[in-house]
């Protein structure tokens, strides 16, 4: 069954960066439709909305919010009239560089291309090839993860990094490319593998001497994972089902790479999880097996994104019907074996996974929350049975193929249920086509929709603060939501600037079956009633931003959110990208200040501090790809041989280059203030 009923107009992107954006905005949930408890619960909400300190704040077209926020400072803690952050914000804009708040430096750690396995060649963007790429820092740089060196310590001058590639943005990555949408055609074996050899993640040995982060050359921790040759293991309830096995790997336990690892954790047992997210774009061809149509549906299989099926036959659903069951997982590294076997945890689930930041639990379990990041996908929540051993790293080997996975269900009235997808209970049986366990995982969409799960507005990275014991959610936009769809934790109809849902677990306890919600802020401008944005009125004019997407918390407990507003960014905010401290305690609750922006074209990804909150790393994640349309002076689409910016280098002959930047404060003082 063909699903290109589902696919975005290629033709019409000017970007691969594009192109993913649109797939995302695809609505692939079947079941959108109010049930009859969700209308009544939201004439409740809309009572408690009119009687609210701030109802008369332009929320008169909104069905349900919550407007706990500016009211209700935390329970605990003492009220705050003052910022907890003390740097001077850098204005709005959009040009062909990266701008940090004053008193601070910005630094390139690494880039595209730089060496990273000590064998690694100089990068030369003229005489690419997949044999350089696979040992040197891939593309389009998004999760960044610290684990301090030796394991255990606090070390905050000396670490791995570990950082995940997404995608490539062929156009301007290769010479003569011309648009990704001409090269689909002509794409050739080599440009493919390089691209495959592109995905995945990486491991760099860093160090702070004399102030100064550098990568450590010749690290023994030194490593690539990629798409075309990283060979990992699937386990947990789903390793080695029928549905997972393939002609290459008839135990279903063998997979060959990762690819589109989007945002992603680190344990506390020193490990790495890399988030799959946008799979299902990798596949082409018509599907050869029936028995998997709805669930090549639900995820948009095959999503004919990239050509990589015209060169490697399990890309090709028609020739390899069970091969997209084999992605769409967290995948669990350690770094500090660079030859140890990723393995694919399928005890997390198959979805569109943003990210897998977790918490250790009051009583020693480890939680993970994850997003699916499609439009009305859901949120989940992962609880180990084991408690994790803080003694021996490696007794915590198999924690994660054992717990209870939960899918969230958000009522308007500020309660939040957790409902577990356990295959046996509620509809979860044979009869709605789950045989065990193994297909609750490979099928979690559709599991979830029948426990009845709230469709959300994007749901990206997810973010427990161990400080204060809530969990932050980005819910970066959704432009397809109509009005009768609006609920108390959507609450936009025709959501382009997104919002933030805080959670606040039942007794902090993140294993509780129910937990509070409520909403921190709406996104876009403050000063436009037509975006019903929601920020607090101490909000400055560059203070406020559009489509949330990761976040970061540092060691004091407060928030940072970094925004991808993708091609929308004019009509979302006019401003580029970037990074804003958010408050969340007391007076200031709901105001943003702006920290860092990125170059034209580019999103924001990372954020990850050390755990001195010293040292900000964020990640540059294709520079000079969307949106280039609507930048002024520009307005053209760009190419390797004429993009809007050449950051970081500014060498003709250098394309635009994804590159971690590395932020500290003049005086070494903590990020913030
Ligand atoms: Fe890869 Fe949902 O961002
Ligand atoms: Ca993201
Ligand atoms: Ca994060
Ligand atoms: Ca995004």
């Amino acid at each position: 069954m063909s699903t290109s009923s589902h696919r975005p107009d290629r033709d019409s992107m000017s970007s691969r960066s594009e192109y993913f954006e649109a797939l995302e905005d695809v609505a692939l949930n079947p079941s959108l439709e109010p049930t009859l408890g969700d209308v009544i619960q939201r004439r409740f909400r809309r009572r408690d909305v009119l009687k609210g300190a701030l109802g008369a704040v332009a929320l008169g077209a909104l069905a349900g919010t919550s407007l706990r926020a500016f009211a209700d400072p935390l329970e605990s803690g003492e009220k705050r009239s003052e910022s907890r952050f003390g740097f001077t914000e850098i204005s709005h804009g959009v040009d062909e560089t990266h701008h940090v708040a004053p008193g601070y430096r910005a630094d390139v750690l690494i880039r595209w291309g730089d060496p990273v396995t000590a064998d690694a060649p100089e990068f030369d963007p003229y005489r690419q090839s997949a044999a350089s790429q696979l040992k040197q820092f891939g593309y389009n740089n998004d999760f960044v993860g610290y684990v301090p060196l030796p394991f255990g310590s606090a070390n905050a001058d000396h670490g791995l990094l570990c950082i995940n590639h997404e995608y490539t943005d062929e156009e301007v990555m290769f010479p003569g490319f011309g648009r990704h949408v001409d090269g689909f055609d002509t794409a050739t074996r080599a440009l493919t593998d390089i691209e495959m050899a592109c995905n995945g993640g990486s491991i760099i040995e860093i160090r702070k001497t004399d102030g100064r982060w550098g990568v450590v050359a010749n690290s023994r921790y030194a490593r690539r994972i990629t798409a075309l040759d990283t060979e990992m293991a699937l386990s947990g309830p789903a390793a080695g089902h029928p549905r997972l096995q393939t002609h290459a790997d008839p135990s279903g336990r063998r997979v060959i790479g990762t690819f589109n690892n989007c945002a992603g954790g680190i344990t506390p047992w020193g490990t790495y999880l890399m988030a799959e997210e946008n799979f299902n774009n990798y596949f082409l061809g018509e599907l050869s097996e029936p028995a998997e149509a709805e669930n090549y549906a639900r995820l948009g299989l095959p999503g004919h994104g990239f050509p990589w099926g015209k060169f490697h036959k399990r890309f090709d659903v028609g020739e390899e019907p069970n091969e997209p069951n084999r992605f769409g997982w967290v995948v669990e590294v350690d770094p500090f074996d660079p030859v140890s076997i990723p393995v694919k945890r399928t005890a997390l689930g198959r979805f569109k996974h943003e990210g897998a930041e977790g918490i250790l639990n009051g009583d020693g379990r480890y939680v993970i929350y994850c997003g699916d990041d499609q439009r009305f996908e859901f949120l989940y929540r992962f609880v180990s049975d084991a408690q994790v051993n803080k003694r021996d790293r490696g007794a915590n080997r198999d924690l994660l193929d054992h717990g209870t996975l939960s899918v969230a269900r958000l009522a308007d009235d500020g309660t939040l249920a957790w409902l577990p997808l356990v295959h046996g209970q509620g509809p979860l049986t044979a009869e709605n086509g789950f045989a065990s366990q193994a297909d609750v995982l490979i099928e979690t969409r559709r599991a979830a929709t029948l426990l009845g799960a709230t469709p959300m507005d994007r749901p990206e990275d997810v973010e427990p603060n161990p400080v204060n014991g809530r969990v932050y959610v980005m819910l970066t936009n959704n432009s397809k939501r109509d009005t009768d769809q609006v609920d108390g934790a959507n609450p936009r109809a025709r959501n382009i600037w997104g919002h933030i849902l805080e959670l606040i677990p039942e007794k902090g306890d993140h294993a509780a079956a129910t937990a509070r919600w409520e909403v921190l802020l709406r996104g876009g401008n403050p000063k436009d009633p037509g975006t019903h944005a929601l920020w607090n009125p101490a909000t400055s004019e560059q203070g406020w931003f559009a489509c949330p997407d990761n976040c970061a918390v540092d060691p004091q407990g407060r928030l940072w959110v970094s925004t991808d507003q993708g091609r929308a960014w004019k009509a979302a905010s006019g401003t580029a990208d970037g990074v804003w401290a958010v408050e969340t305690e007391g007076a200031k609750r709901g105001t943003g200040r702006m920290f860092f922006r990125v170059p034209v074209g580019a999103e924001m990804c990372g954020p990850r501090f050390t755990p001195d909150g010293r040292t900000l790393f964020v990640a540059v994640q294709h520079p000079a790809t969307d949106g280039t349309l609507d930048y002024p002076g520009f307005e053209r689409r760009s190419t390797f041989e004429d993009p809007a910016t050449r950051w970081p280098d500014f060498d003709p002959n250098m394309p635009p280059r994804p590159s971690v930047v590395v932020i500290t404060k003049d005086d070494g003082g903590p990020i913030g203030g």
